[in-house]
């Protein structure tokens, strides 16, 4: 149990006797430090309700509740609880964590299934700057979630079957450079793709043919299909390449593609229980009428007032949408995985496609399902603007991860102890990839970042490096010890304030963790570690530890060791590694 939750225990307690009937309520870590170390607003909430005044009720509440060996509690305010824990009660905490190999963190998922689904490139068009957010934040979800007790199912739904295969079977057919292919896949096929696109806005002819190749693929010509699962092939392995780098693993790989057969009998469910109906010669979904326009995705304003914007699942030209393949998709998550949650980790931009992907889903008797778009913003340049190469394209994620990589070696080649040359290689991909993902889970994800890779790889500053680098110092006091080091951990024992103030945020690993998925954000994990290195860096200063008498050595290479395990399985939980030396 965290202590969080043993003092909304204790409480509930407490206000069960004062009020006489069961009454939960919330204790939070408190705001300010100098008032205690946790805080409820309890009396002040329900004082009115029982005809009480709030001090009062706070005081009663003092009176009734056991805190022995934990806390001290006192009024502030209008009615505040604070509470102080004391310095014993933290020392048993960390101690008792030392056994625990989950660190405190609370199995509050048991028995419940989440599908996270993300990264989800497009093949054959570059995978870009707004994949490396989906990425990096949906593996960290799935980490979080998992170490939580859910049961996690993560789904790469890649797009393989758009229109953008009409562009690049034209140009394999046309302007294939086989060496090149054979070289860098994923490049040689972006390349067509934007070659044909381009000359086919200048010439309305190669648009045609493209057309033309696409439908063929759609009605099964053998050809087609065959480049077509080649292309799907080397992107996918393209690809793995680049998630391998990532640490990314996923379940499976159900793309677009895989829904093909089903969406034809979803079109006619949709159309059978009157969910859609036609439309100029397309089947619609339009608004069920029960909301205000405002909030009603399947609104949209013009000149006249308000208008319909319905989702198309069935084109004129007979042709499935993205929209329709996604609603397959979450019958197939529902029915095969019995998933009680499904992620969406996928751009702001397309926050009114799935609101109203999840208003069908309702329609349609799939809304036991918890149903959530996580959304993010923008990675920017130094410029503020959208980040972008030097000829104005998307950066492709791969470049991005060479840059950072490249920026690390050379930092790593002026500030790191290691040895020999693989050493520093191994090194410099390791901090590189970190300092990305570090950037990218320390910001709300609501918020757009500058990608500044000086800023990303300081040492001294809000970065991975500076993490690792408290853990490499929390383990190399051990090192140091060699064979004087104690041979089981003792037990912690508290005296200083900054060994008082590392214990306390140590202990709170384990409430810190499920407070992720309140609102799907990784960064109260990442700024909690900043935290914690910034406690350790201070204990290190003030408390010696080696030239300590025994007893106080051995609490503090306890404390030292506790934190290691801290900073390494909440960068764990980044999809951060951490190096024994650097
Ligand atoms: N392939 C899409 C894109 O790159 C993202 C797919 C997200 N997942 C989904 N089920 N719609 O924009």
């Amino acid at each position: 149990m965290t202590l969080l939750q043993l003092l909304e225990s204790r409480l509930a307690l407490a206000l069960e006797s004062v009020l006489g009937e069961p009454t939960p309520a919330a204790v939070t870590p408190a705001a300010d430090l100098r008032f205690g170390d946790y805080q409820s607003n309890a009396a002040m909430v329900l004082a009115k309700r029982h005809g009480k005044n709030p001090r009062a009720l706070a005081q009663e509440l003092i009176d009734k509740i056991d805190l022995a060996g934990i806390a001290s509690a006192e009024i502030a305010g209008p009615g505040f609880l604070n509470f102080r824990i004391f310095p014993e009660a933290y020392a048993l905490l960390a101690t008792e964590l030392l056994a625990d190999p989950r660190l405190g963190v609370p199995q509050v998922g048991e028995g419940k299934t989440v599908v996270v689904d993300f990264s989800a490139p497009n093949v054959a068009k570059p995978m870009h700057v707004g994949h490396i957010r989906s990425t990096i934040i949906g593996d960290t979800l799935c980490r979080v979630a998992r170490s939580l007790g859910y049961n996690v199912v993560s789904d790469n739904h890649i797009g393989d079957w758009g229109t953008q295969f009409g562009m690049i079977l034209f140009g394999w057919k046309n302007h294939l450079n086989a060496e090149a292919l054979e070289a860098d896949p994923i490049a040689e096929l972006v390349r067509l793709y934007r070659e044909v696109n381009n000359a086919g806005k200048e010439d309305p002819e190669i648009r045609e043919l493209c057309k033309a190749e696409l439908v063929k693929l759609q009605a099964g010509d053998p050809e087609n299909l065959g480049i077509w699962q080649r292309c799907i092939d080397l992107s996918k392995a393209g690809l793995q390449k680049i998630y391998d780098r990532l640490d990314v693993q996923f379940d499976h790989w159900l793309g677009e593609s895989f829904y093909n057969d089903r969406l034809a009998g979803l079109v006619d469910e949709l159309l059978g229980n009157g969910i859609a109906r036609m439309s100029e010669g397309a089947v619609c979904v339009f608004s069920d009428e029960t909301k205000k326009p405002e909030a009603d995705p399947f609104k949209v304003r013009n000149e006249s007032g308000w208008g319909d914007f319905p989702m198309i699942v069935r084109k004129s030209d007979g042709g499935f949408n993205y929209a329709t393949t996604d609603l397959a998709t979450l019958e197939y998550r529902r029915s095969q995985w019995d998933a009680d949650s499904v992620w969406y980790v996928v751009d702001h931009r397309q926050s009114l496609h799935f609101q109203q992907l999840f208003d069908v889903a309702a329609r349609l008797d799939l809304d036991g399902m918890d149903l959530r778009h996580i959304s993010f913003g923008t990675i920017l340049g130094k410029d503020g603007k959208p980040l972008k190469t030097r000829s104005g394209d998307l950066p492709q994620l791969a470049d991005l991860l060479d840059e950072a990589v490249a920026a690390a070696g050379v930092a790593v080649a002026e500030r790191s102890r290691v040895e020999t040359d693989a050493e520093r290689k191994d090194l410099a991909e390791l901090i590189g990839i970190s300092a990305v993902k570090f950037t990218e889970l320390a910001h709300h994800r609501s918020s757009d970042y500058v990608f500044d890779l000086e800023k990303m790889l300081a040492l001294q500053g809000d970065t991975a490096p500076y993490l690792q680098n408290a853990y490499v110092r929390s383990r190399s006091i051990w090192r140091k010890l060699g064979d004087e080091a104690p041979a089981e951990l003792a037990p912690v024992s508290l005296a200083e304030e900054q060994e008082i103030h590392l214990a306390r945020l140590l202990v709170r690993f384990g409430e810190v963790v499920p407070t992720i998925l309140d609102d799907f954000r990784p960064n109260l994990l990442a700024n909690y570690l900043l935290e914690v290195a910034r406690a350790f860096h201070s204990f290190f200063e003030a408390c010696p530890v080696l030239k300590a008498e025994t007893a106080v050595r051995d609490s503090r290479l306890s404390l030292c060791e506790l934190t290691s395990r801290v900073l390494k399985q909440g960068l764990g939980l980044l999809g951060i590694r951490v190096p024994e030396r650097m």
